[in-house]
């Protein structure tokens, strides 16, 4: 089955003022999962309807333990988002992925502790699959628009979420890198299981901002990673604009569209 797009944008540090919508309209969606990061900014970019949300909501002020990624995802399906994009500045693990480059991130290693997880709780059980974590049409689309736009592209990268706020010390910096994480930050876990969970395909496009702290010698700060994402909003909106052009007329069903029809243990005469 067809249907038009409508994508949601999960704008991360140094997007907190939106990505240039056309049209743009603010709607205050509220959640039974509590208060999102902000209220939502809904457009269109190149006649693809698209809703905003800052992660950190205006002014930067949320850090990453204390977003309310349950009710971010879910005001983002309240408003009928088809699928989820998340831009995000990262540091990275591998040396090959340099401060300016996008990574197109498909794995993803869970180092959080605090956060509520699940929209699943006590009454009704459910595992959806998490063995391929983004949407390749997403991660595809928009690696074509950032390389598009001139950016040096990573097709393919793991992250590792960690809780912070602290950054990383360099031991932990140079286990995670034995582990095989190429790239680090705080906040697309839980954002991406809570997408899959609402079914809800998810794309992550991140920025590299530092070589965090594995390197002898140097030390992620954040001057580093603002220096970065602010010489770069003008670029990131320009790959978004370039994805939304990109996208054939109409969606095609994605896997993701149902996720959850093979994931509930819970017999179904106790589902209420
Ligand atoms: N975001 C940007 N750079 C980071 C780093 N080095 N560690 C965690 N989050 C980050």
């Amino acid at each position: 089955m067809s249907a038009p797009w409508h994508i949601g944008v999960i704008g991360g540090s140094g997007l907190a003022a939106g990505i240039g919508l056309d049209d743009a309209q603010e709607i205050d969606v509220s959640s039974p999962f509590g208060a999102p990061s902000a209220p939502v900014t809904t457009g269109t970019l190149a006649g693809v309807r698209f809703t905003f949300l800052p992660r950190h909501g205006p002014g930067h002020r949320t850090p990453p333990a204390l977003v309310n990624y349950r009710a971010n995802i879910d005001v983002l399906k309240r408003c009928g988002v088809t699928d989820v994009i998340a831009l995000s500045a990262i540091g990275s693990l591998n040396e090959a992925m340099k401060p300016g480059h996008f990574v197109a991130v498909d794995q993803f290693i869970d180092r959080t502790s605090s956060r509520e997880n699940s929209f699943f709780e006590a009454g009704i059980v459910a595992h959806v699959s998490m063995a391929d974590p983004v949407c390749p049409r997403l991660s595809a689309g928009l690696a074509d628009a950032a390389e598009g736009e001139g950016g040096m592209v990573h097709r393919s990268g793991c992250y590792l979420a960690m809780e912070g706020p602290q950054f990383s010390t360099r031991a932990e910096s140079r286990m995670y890198r034995t582990w095989g994480a190429d790239v680090i930050g705080m906040t697309a876990m839980p954002e991406a299981r809570l997408a899959r969970e609402a079914e809800l395909p998810y794309g992550l496009l991140a920025m590299v901002t530092d070589y965090d702290s594995w390197r002898e010698g140097e030390a992620v700060s954040v001057e580093d990673v603002l220096a970065v994402m602010h010489r770069n909003v003008a670029l990131a909106h320009r790959v978004v604009r370039r994805f939304a052009a990109s996208l054939p007329a109409q969606r095609s069903a994605s896997p993701i569209d149902t996720a959850l029809d093979n994931a509930v243990m819970t017999a179904p005469a106790q589902r209420d």
